[in-house]
């Protein structure tokens, strides 16, 4: 999705900062609830899904600072965002390992097109705290994309299901924030 000006005379910037906040909150919520699973069934996996869930508390924190600077309030899409990030991490984690990957990096591609956009967007206005707040989270982001790569989420062909499911919600939910 490209990202532009809006013609409603939406405030952009401050919509791109709540909206990835509630995407945040997502993102907490499906690590949390992959690590409740995880904790029963998937042990070794415990370490790494706390790791991606402490960065995902930080960026939350990192928008919502942001957010609160600017007056803003939560994004509609917000408990929308927690909720299906919940229920998604529970399922794929039921699915075990390759699930949860699976999950991990259907989301964070989605995720990381989206700040690429975004960044282009921003780069444009004259907004440097929404463009460093954006960049802040990027690394992050490409990481936990490429460790979901790296542990079989993007190839096994039987969990393309999953992953098309993911990726059309986290689009969707996005999009929806948006307008
Ligand atoms: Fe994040
Ligand atoms: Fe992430």
């Amino acid at each position: 999705m490209k990202y532009s000006d809006s013609t409603s005379g939406l405030d952009t910037p401050k919509n791109i900062l709540k909206v990835n906040h509630a995407g945040e909150f997502g993102a907490v919520n499906i690590y949390k609830s992959q690590l409740f699973v995880a904790r029963l069934f998937l042990k070794d996996m415990v370490p790494q899904i706390e790791e991606f869930l402490s960065d995902e508390k930080r960026h939350l924190d990192i928008f919502w600072k942001e957010i609160q600077r600017r007056n803003g309030i939560k994004c509609k899409s917000y408990w929308l965002c927690g909720l299906g990030g919940y229920v998604m991490g529970f399922i794929s984690a039921l699915l075990g390992r390759r699930g949860i990957m699976a999950c991990t990096w259907a989301v964070e591609s989605v995720v990381v097109n989206h700040l690429d956009n975004q960044i282009a967007y921003l780069s444009q206005k004259q907004d440097k705290e929404a463009l460093e707040t954006v960049e802040a989270i990027l690394e992050d982001e490409k990481n936990h994309r490429d460790v979901g790569f790296e542990e079989g989420g993007a190839s096994n062909v039987l969990y393309f299901p999953v992953r098309f499911a993911i990726s059309t919600f986290t689009e969707g939910v996005i999009r929806f924030g948006m307008r």
